[in-house]
């Protein structure tokens, strides 16, 4: 028998300090620290983000490495995020996994984030179904909203993408014109549960193909909410559940329309959806009922790999550690690392 392969994960691109540890496909710990410290700004302000990584990084990988009941001599490889994110968070986490690897004498593996996000999918799991290739993946986060098309664990190419803000953007967006906290997706999705997705309508944007666009969004919802205080100060308070119900709506269904573009584009009926808003309801929800009307195989990651998470991370780098894909001590983290 071979001797299982140990992944450390790593993960600092946004607002998350994560360590995770892989054993095969198998994840044995997956620890992420939240920063709280943004709330009250009503989005991540980064130095305080960066601050907070190197607060958080040694403790999170502490405790990754005794929940997987592990020594840190059994890690064979260190993985972590070179991209895309905020380059004051990526140095954090790279910086520790350069260290960590050179210390313990060890492969150092980067991964792009956005491809970390679609990998999740291969984390083993309980009814051992994963997506078969070529499959399609939309990879929806704070940051980006892409459309991709997966042919093998290193061959995936992005065939639409947002041209302004990205889907969890729009949740963000909308939730702060409510009056709500950051970030806002997963409060819309709660107060989404009693209201009605038919209650306000919103302008749907006209873009060609499989690209996005959610911009003119924040705009219908400022134009619709300036109108409704015209005849009710309570507005927003009166109407929250309705409000967040037709706006959760409108962002799902273009993300659905998408989707179906795409399969018949590329004929493909293998469907995965990634990222922070890929934890919504209602577009879980959404993506069953298509599947059925449109035969399509759908994949849905677990919770808590659907956020930002180091888990993600660790998978990618097992299949680059078996590609033998490993980097070096002087690369550098990117903000805008393309796929
Ligand atoms: O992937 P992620 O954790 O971080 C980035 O890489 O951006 O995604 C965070 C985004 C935020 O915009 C957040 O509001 C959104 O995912 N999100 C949700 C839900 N949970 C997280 N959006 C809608 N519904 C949710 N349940
Ligand atoms: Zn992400």
């Amino acid at each position: 028998m071979t001797k299982p392969v140990i992944i450390l994960g790593i993960e600092s691109s946004c607002d998350d300090t994560s360590a995770a540890i892989l054993k095969d496909r198998k994840i044995l710990s997956n620890i992420i620290a939240n920063q709280e410290v943004h709330k009250k700004y009503g989005g991540v302000v980064p130095e305080l983000a960066s601050r907070a990584h190197q607060q958080n990084i040694i403790p999170v990988v502490n405790e990754a490495i005794n929940q997987a009941k592990i020594k840190k001599e059994d890690i064979d490889a260190v993985a972590y995020t070179k991209g895309p994110g905020l380059l004051g968070s990526l140095l954090v986490g790279g910086s520790f996994a350069k260290g960590f690897a050179m210390g313990m004498k060890i492969p150092l593996i980067s991964v792009n984030h956005m491809k970390g996000h679609i990998l999740a999918h291969f984390i083993e799991n309980q009814d051992s179904r994963y997506p078969r290739f070529p499959f399609l993946c939309l990879t929806v986060s704070g940051g980006h909203t892409q459309l991709v098309r997966i042919n093998d664990f290193n061959d995936m190419k992005i065939i639409g993408t947002t041209l302004d803000d990205a889907a969890g953007e729009a949740f963000d967006k909308s939730a702060r014109l409510l009056g709500l906290d950051y970030p806002g997706g997963p409060l819309i999705d709660k107060l989404s549960k009693n209201g009605d997705i038919k209650a306000f309508q919103f302008g749907k944007p006209k873009i060609k193909d499989l690209d996005f666009s959610f911009s003119g969004f924040k705009t219908s919802i400022v134009r619709l909410v300036e109108k409704g205080l015209d005849s009710d100060k309570d507005f927003v308070k009166n109407n929250l559940n309705d409000l967040c119900a037709s706006i959760q709506h409108s962002i799902v269904e273009i993300l659905i329309e998408k989707i179906k573009i795409a399969s018949k584009k590329e004929n493909v009926k293998e469907i995965a959806i990634a990222g922070g808003v890929a934890a919504n309801s209602y577009l879980r929800k959404r993506l069953d009922e298509e599947s059925r009307e449109e035969n399509f195989q759908i994949h849905i990651p677990k919770f808590e790999y659907c956020t930002d998470n180091a888990a993600m991370i660790a998978i990618s780098g097992l299949f680059k550690y078996q590609n033998n894909d490993f980097s070096s001590q002087s690369e550098v983290s990117s903000s805008r690392l393309l796929f």
